[in-house]
């Protein structure tokens, strides 16, 4: 499979000279001049429309970044992807998160788990044990299980977290509890992260006043976890990337927030997508052309961020998770072939809910001095909501009559049919499926984080009074 640097493809000098042309041509003309724009730059995936009409592109530019993909090998990687094989080449290990929502088809031991977190989710919610359950975690042990539990909670149970190692924020999630009613579930797949494991050390202090503390563990290292004293552990298979983990047992505080048949149907969305981006054509497969339209902004139109704004409340958490999702997957210097780049990867991923975000930075997005290419989202929960992105959307792409708002701002917009575990899971594929499309163009391994060693390692040596 293809390891080559992507400027050795025939399309990447093409799409430099085209992006040439591109310099001076304004949203409001392309419009104007093709009727059919509206209804040509539409993507359709099960429950997901994918309107990137006012990206700044064409049918030139979507062939020539269609060969890119192509001579990157993208169709090859996919396959290569979704059957598990090791595409995460400097761990060795396959990356088949896709393999933990397959339904029937996902390997034994993954129904295993999923049969257990069915059983442990049902006596917890509904034996009345226990009132407060804290997921203590972190990265992709705590995101991902934060947004689905944020989004979908139906206020069963109090599901709380605790990320950080800053005691404040343990005791946010354990106010007003009490040991004998508090479930703590230590969400690590090393089980040696020094926050997780500090916070749970807090929270055995915290439980000998009244009793004890109740543990489970959901983690690769079960050992460990047995050794800690959790009553349950639910293993995590280390093919599965933290950042692409809440479809695992890593997902059992959020299956407690909102129910265990949500989850499944959390799972189903995913699902749906998997076969969408196995086998749709390249004009017709959403997660490759999110992937192809950021590459063009970022790689030959100089965009150097990405904002991502759900017009959703219940979505307020998605940005923070996508975050790591996007940068720590592809914010990489170095190719697969353990040479430096020499041309931009991974854009700066950031944004927040909207409206709130027009009366913040949204400013910046119309009348500062860098384009950014936004991701609206909308959940067709409320018509003022639906109303207000269109007007974000169109107001970046044809600006004002004055020209104080410049316009020819590229954006998208992501219909979703409803907010629900359905199409929440259709959603986050959606992501997980553009950034991988993404790597292979870029040639990075989107599954290793080596960058974040460095870090952990001067803490320690702090903290053991090195320097
Ligand atoms: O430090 C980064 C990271 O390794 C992430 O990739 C991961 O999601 C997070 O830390 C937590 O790791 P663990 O689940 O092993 O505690």
């Amino acid at each position: 499979m293809n390891t080559t640097s992507p400027l050795d493809c025939k399309a990447w000098p093409q799409l430099q000279h085209h992006a040439e042309t591109w310099r001076d041509v304004r949203l409001k003309d392309l419009f104007a001049n093709d009727v059919a724009r509206s209804t040509q730059f539409v993507a359709e995936a099960p429950g997901i429309r994918y309107d990137y009409s006012r990206q700044r592109l064409g049918a030139v530019t979507l062939r020539l970044l269609a060969n890119l993909a192509a001579e990157r090998g993208l169709p090859e990687w996919r396959e290569a992807l979704l059957s598990g094989k090791p595409v995460n080449t400097s761990e060795g290990r396959a990356a088949w998160h896709t393999a933990l929502r397959a339904g029937p088809s996902s390997p034994p031991e993954v129904l295993q788990t999923l049969e257990r977190m069915k059983g442990l989710v049902s006596k917890i919610r509904g034996e009345g044990r226990f009132r407060r359950v804290v997921n203590l975690g972190t990265g992709g042990s705590d995101l991902g299980p934060r947004l689905l539990a944020d989004a979908l909670g139906d206020r069963t149970l109090d599901v709380r977290f605790a990320a950080n190692v800053d005691p404040h924020d343990l005791g946010r999630a354990l106010e007003g509890a009490d040991p004998a009613s508090t479930l703590f579930i230590v969400v690590s797949k090393t089980f040696t992260t020094q926050e997780t494991m500090a916070n749970a050390a807090a929270a055995r202090e915290w439980g000998r006043s009244g009793g004890g503390t109740h543990f489970y563990a959901v983690t690769a290292n079960v050992d460990a976890a047995k050794q800690f004293g959790a009553a349950e552990v639910l293993p995590v298979q280390d093919w599965v990337g933290g950042r692409f983990s809440v479809w695992s047992a890593v997902g059992l505080a959020a299956a407690c927030a909102m129910g265990f048949e949500q989850f499944e149907q959390f799972l189903a969305g995913g699902r749906e997508i998997d076969l969408h981006f196995a086998a749709a054509s390249p004009e017709q497969n959403v997660p490759v052309l999110m992937a192809l339209a950021g590459v063009w902004n970022t790689n030959f139109l100089g965009c150097a961020t990405h904002a991502v704004l759900p017009y959703s409340n219940a979505l307020r958490l998605l940005p923070a998770y996508l975050q790591q999702l996007e940068m720590e997957s592809n914010g990489k210097r170095i190719d697969r072939a353990g040479n430096a780049a020499g041309y931009a990867t991974c854009p700066v991923l950031w944004g927040a809910e909207g409206t709130p975000s027009q009366h913040s930075f949204h400013q910046l997005l119309h009348q500062g001095t860098q384009a950014v290419p936004c991701d609206f989202i909308d959940v067709a929960s409320d018509e003022i909501l639906s109303a207000n992105l269109s007007a974000q959307a169109d107001a970046l792409a044809f600006g004002s009559e004055d020209g104080q708002s410049p316009g020819s701002r590229p954006s998208s917009i992501l219909f979703l049919d409803r907010m629900s575990p359905q199409s929440l899971g259709r959603l986050l594929a959606l992501y997980e499926h553009k950034v991988f499309a993404q790597g292979i163009i870029w040639n990075l391994n989107s599954f290793d984080q080596p960058g974040v060693e460095l870090g952990k390692l001067l803490a320690k040596k702090i903290l053991s009074g090195g320097n």
